[in-house]
């Protein structure tokens, strides 16, 4: 690989091991449909949706368009006593697709402040219908909430807390890890049928210890993506629902990655047949191109909000909450042109078409490969998980730079190879992606 020819002195890389880059960069520096191009002019397969994020392909031109067109409209406009019209439309497009009765939508960024912003709603509806004391959150083991505070502290990566332990929010506890590594090391497509219920340790202890009537919320990915594709046992996230209505707890879905099509469905939450109170969105709500995020709250929280305030002056805001780009037009004509093509060209129905070719590339080519201890395959996406060598996750990074290097763009999470392409992803791609990375597991067994 060679050299840029630009000063790689000052970018400090997020979430990346900064100080070996210089002598393998990985810049990326032109894309288009599911390949990037490299400083040094090589072609690299997308295998991950950049991040989760390019569900449509690279520089699909009508959100292209719509960007251009928006910025020589209205560029930019305040967003807290006014808005603008873009903001009202993906608003409505977004409500529209939203299950149940989500029809309110708060945006924001990212996900990292879509799980913030769901956890302040959470403490400000219970104080609105007078439970002020409900400020207990649970999350979940391996969770991944982002890096904000609050989301860090529902989260449940242990390296994504280790350093910041002083600085968690107080009253947060955790359900357990939703995974059996020997009796569900391999999964393709299917849900897991545990015999064990997992989900009575929340009703017989978590509960309990803290009081349910002080739980304000608790906070789950349907399918945890970041920590590595992690599924949930058949049932779970129903007898979750169950909990949370007999609690009158809140139940937010995390769906920065399961939201818009990567399970085939519109949401987790069709996938599953469960509706939250919050479903937290981002990523691919843009094709990642702009910056979005936000949480869909349901009619019951929206109204309860405002009744609290039936009485208080008309001046007065109703939720002291946001951010200076919540809403931004040309963000929000990102994502009305992204949720049109994804309609246009039916995505999510060929993302659950395309993730069973992925499911069953990955299950015949990677189970038994040497060191494979389990390969877990749902929707467009799946895990491969290997033997950690002396050193926690290494394996697996070395696995990610032999992909890189080979032209497959794939991500490493914990012992865990992800692989998570683009919708718009042919079976050539799959197999190329599948191929590379059993190479480079057989090198690095
Ligand atoms: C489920 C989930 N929530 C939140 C986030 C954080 O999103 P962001 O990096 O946009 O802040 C991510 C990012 O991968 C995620 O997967």
């Amino acid at each position: 690989m060679g050299h840029p020819d630009f000063s790689m002195e000052h970018h400090w890389l997020p979430f990346t091991p900064n100080r070996g880059f210089a002598q393998t960069p990985r810049v990326l520096v032109a894309a288009e449909g599911m390949h990037f191009t490299t400083h040094d002019g090589r072609q690299v397969l997308d295998g991950i949706s950049s991040l989760w994020c390019v569900a449509a392909g690279h520089k699909r031109q009508p959100i292209n368009e719509a960007i251009k067109q928006q910025l020589d409209t209205l560029d930019y406009a305040t967003a807290f006593q006014a808005s603008n019209d873009k903001a009202f439309q993906a608003a409505d497009m977004i409500a529209a697709m939203a299950p149940g009765d989500l029809n309110k939508v708060l945006f924001c960024n990212s996900g990292s402040e879509a799980a913030d912003t769901s956890l302040k709603v959470a403490l400000a509806y219970h104080r609105a219908r007078g439970e002020g004391h409900r400020n207990v959150f649970i999350g979940r083991e391996r969770g991944y909430h982002g890096v904000g505070f609050g989301g860090m502290s529902v989260g449940g990566i242990p390296a994504n807390r280790k350093v910041f332990g002083s600085a968690l929010l107080p009253r947060v506890d955790h359900l357990r890890f939703i995974h059996d590594p020997v009796k569900h090391a391999y999964i393709h497509g299917q849900e897991p049928v545990w015999q064990e219920d997992l989900l009575l340790e929340l009703e017989q202890r978590i509960l309990p210890l803290h009081d349910a009537s002080n739980v304000a919320a608790i906070i789950v990915e349907p399918v945890a993506g970041s920590a590595g594709w992690y599924i949930p046992p058949q049932g779970y996230l129903k007898r979750l629902r169950e909990i949370c209505d007999k609690h009158g707890i809140l139940l937010i879905f995390d769906e920065v990655i399961t939201g818009f099509g990567r399970l085939g469905t519109g949401f987790g939450a069709d996938f599953y047949g469960v509706v939250p109170d919050m479903l937290n969105f981002a990523k691919c709500v843009t094709n990642g191109v702009i910056p979005l995020g936000g949480v869909i709250c349901s009619d019951r929280i929206y109204t309860q909000m405002m009744q609290a305030h039936a009485g208080s002056p008309e001046h007065a805001i109703e939720f002291f909450h946001g951010y200076t780009y919540s809403g931004h037009p040309v963000a929000c004509a990102a994502a009305i042109a992204t949720l049109k093509l994804f309609e246009d060209e039916q995505l999510f129905a060929r993302a659950g078409q395309m993730g069973r070719v992925l499911g069953d590339a990955m299950h015949s080519q990677l189970r038994g490969l040497p060191t494979v201890v389990g390969v877990r395959t749902l929707g467009l996406a799946g895990a491969v998980e290997v033997a950690p060598s002396s050193l926690p996750g290494k394996r697996a990074y070395d696995i990610f730079l032999e992909c890189f290097a080979q032209g497959v763009l794939v991500r490493p999470a914990g012992e865990n190879v992800v692989l998570c392409p683009p919708y718009i992803v042919q079976e050539t791609h799959i197999a190329q992606m599948v191929d590379v990375l059993a190479a480079a597991i057989r090198k690095h067994a």
